[in-house]
């Protein structure tokens, strides 16, 4: 689906830039990057440190889905991105649900899911990724992130790496639109951090701890808690163990 690209050296956010096109742009598979994000920003409208060397991108898709599916399109976006860190870098990488990317327990790589919709059709998603390639993380990010080029020792070109991940993402979403997300759950829970273990889950409105028992064939989280088993459909894992 990706015959088109904008490179910019330096932009806002490629989030932003995407979004704003967004409506216009008929087709799927338009992708917006840049070497650095001035505004670059992450989920829960946190800062997202883009410097020089590190990959950040956007990519446009119209997937015929509800609003309530769009968590799952997240899900196999981290599905793909940690399939091109073990199988074509070698990376014994992490899912920490719902999308990041972590290597030995630090953030190499994060996704971030905004959608325009009407009632029960969604008109298009704006999936942006950022992926500490051979940037310079800030001192302050130091012990929670990681980037690739830290993990080989080496550096890592991010054409290729850019254009492993349309590749492997382009197989995986059209077995998604053909089989849905059911059989992905499998590989999903196979790599996903604190699986059955106890973790705490903030949802926005409340904190609720429980055991990982991974996600079920919607994508959601199971917690077994002490008044029976939940279900989560959005929120950040505070604490693991
Ligand atoms: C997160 O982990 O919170 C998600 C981070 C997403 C960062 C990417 S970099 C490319 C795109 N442009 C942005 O401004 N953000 C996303």
């Amino acid at each position: 689906i990706f015959k088109k690209l904008l490179y910019y050296k330096k932009i806002n956010s490629t989030q932003t830039k995407l979004k704003t096109i967004a409506d216009a742009v008929a087709r799927e598979g338009v992708i917006v990057c840049a070497d650095v994000q001035t505004g670059g920003y992450g989920r829960m409208k946190r800062e997202w440190s883009s410097s020089n060397g590190g990959l950040w991108f956007s990519m446009l898709l119209k997937p015929a889905l509800r609003p309530d599916e769009v968590s799952k399109l997240a899900l196999i976006i981290s599905l793909a991105l940690n399939r091109v860190f073990k199988q074509k870098y070698g990376v014994k990488t992490n899912i920490k649900w719902p999308n990041d990317i972590l290597f030995k327990g630090r953030k190499a790589s994060g996704i971030l899911v905004d959608m325009s919709a009407e009632q029960d059709i969604v008109n298009w998603v704006v999936a942006g990724i950022g992926i500490n390639v051979n940037n310079v993380l800030p001192k302050e990010l130091k012990n929670i992130s990681v980037s690739l080029g830290e993990i080989l020792n080496k550096f890592v070109g991010r054409a290729q790496l850019l254009a492993q991940f349309l590749c492997v993402f382009d197989e995986i979403y059209a077995a998604f639109k053909k089989s849905g997300f059911k059989i992905f759950v499998k590989e999903y829970n196979d790599n996903i951090v604190f699986i059955n273990e106890s973790i705490k889950i903030d949802t926005g409105f409340d904190i609720i701890e429980g055991v990982n028992l991974g996600i079920d064939g919607d994508g959601k989280l199971i917690l077994k808690t002490p008044k029976g088993l939940e279900k989560i459909t959005a929120g950040t894992v505070v604490k693991g163990k």
